[in-house]
């Protein structure tokens, strides 16, 4: 079978995992420190904070920008856990619609903003790999004070990821750039925001800053060495050592990951250029980090529904997806009042949305056996 993507693990993977299982660490330790810095080298941002998944680190960073109540903007073309976490944080999402690429279109946000001064927030997802106008996201957070999380989960190895938010997250899902298994991270370049989303992370527990001083020093004024003290309500969403050392070895091959990510958007892109009632979601663009290859077809041209499609491509050995369903599409959104009808680029988006194969150990020949079945598919 040829999902639409999956993990690339080699020898030195298993041996760096390995080494760990049978050191002291197998929760935080050292190769945990170790992943932080190596995400900040490959992000360029000045802190990272690795958490048990990209949902927590959306969680963690949701909870330290925004406050009850606030209203903030999220896209509908994203994974439930970008707006999810809005709601995590008592805070109220604002599906704002989508521009031909996909991301969110910001000049429909800056609309939003100005007629409604509850909107404290944007969660930014840079959608399949390709980056929002960093200009457009900057303006608006200057403009209405807005609180910026870039969601970088299909975004790892794209330049300028986390250049405008306040908080970025990533997520290490395996069918992502590089893989923990489980894992995310929250990078930022504000040093107490850091502070913040490290403490909650473990129980929102600290040793330092204590408040209790009776408790936390002796008669003489020394730290008990077993003292600690929660001051905020936290979770325990800690990353293994394992994970992280699975995770350095994978940031070593970033690279290469993405390199051939962009060779197999470019031979997919000369493929379709020329057919009819089929296109890339957008012409192939350099800065996009390929986490995902969309195609828009035209099923009502070709009086061929999307599952047909699906069915077809499976009994061949393939397996597509649809990135995304509209999140206010969904039933627990539906029952709060959201309508999906009020971001209809989105909802057309989603009609001819297909995500096709791209990862790392996708053949040149695996891949022109999804590119004939989709000719064959297209031309019956
Ligand atoms: C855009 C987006 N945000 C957030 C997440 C959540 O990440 P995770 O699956 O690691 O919790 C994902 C992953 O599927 C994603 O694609």
């Amino acid at each position: 079978m040829i999902p639409y993507g999956k993990q690339f693990i080699d020898e030195d993977d298993i041996e760096e995992v390995v080494k760990v299982l049978k050191s002291d660490f197998l929760t935080t330790g050292p190769k945990v420190a170790e992943f932080e810095k190596s995400l900040c080298l490959a992000t360029n941002s000045k802190y990272a904070v690795a958490v048990s998944n990209g949902t927590a680190a959306l969680h963690l960073a949701a909870l330290v920008l925004f406050n009850e109540n606030d209203e903030v903007i999220v896209p509908p073309n994203t994974f439930l856990a970008s707006a999810n976490a809005i709601i995590y944080a008592n805070a109220k999402p604002i599906f704002c619609d989508i521009l031909e690429d996909g991301n969110i279109d910001l000049d429909k946000a800056y609309e939003l903003c100005e007629n409604n001064p509850n909107i404290k927030g944007v969660v930014a997802v840079h959608f399949s790999g390709k980056p929002v106008d960093f200009k457009k996201l900057q303006m608006l957070k200057e403009k209405f004070g807005l609180k910026v999380i870039e969601d970088g989960a299909h975004a790892l190895g794209m330049k300028g990821v986390g250049s405008v938010g306040d908080l970025t997250t990533l997520s290490f899902h395996p069918v992502k750039h590089i893989t923990t298994g489980e894992g995310g991270a929250v990078i930022t370049n504000n040093e107490e925001l850091a502070k913040k989303v490290a403490t909650l992370r473990t129980h929102g527990m600290t040793k330092e800053g204590f408040v209790n001083k009776d408790l936390a020093y002796d008669k003489h004024g020394n730290i008990n060495p077993w003292y600690y003290e929660m001051q905020d309500l936290g979770f325990n969403y800690r990353i293994t050592d394992f994970a992280c050392a699975l995770g350095n070895s994978q940031l070593l091959k970033l690279p290469n990951f993405i390199k051939k990510r962009k060779a197999i958007a470019k031979r997919y892109e000369e493929a379709f250029l020329k057919i009819e009632h089929i296109k890339p979601l957008y012409s192939y663009d350099e800065n996009s980090s390929y986490h995902l290859f969309v195609v828009l077809i035209d099923f009502e041209a070709i009086n061929k529904t999307k599952a047909e499609l699906f069915n077809f491509m499976r009994e061949n050995g393939v397996i597509l997806q649809t990135h995304y369903i509209p999140v206010n599409a969904q039933p627990y959104y539906a029952n709060l009042g959201y309508k999906y009808m009020d971001t209809p680029k989105a909802f057309k988006y989603y009609e001819q949305a297909v995500s096709l194969p791209i990862y790392y150990s996708l053949s040149e020949l695996n891949q022109e056996e999804v590119i004939e079945l989709i000719k064959i598919f297209l031309a019956r």
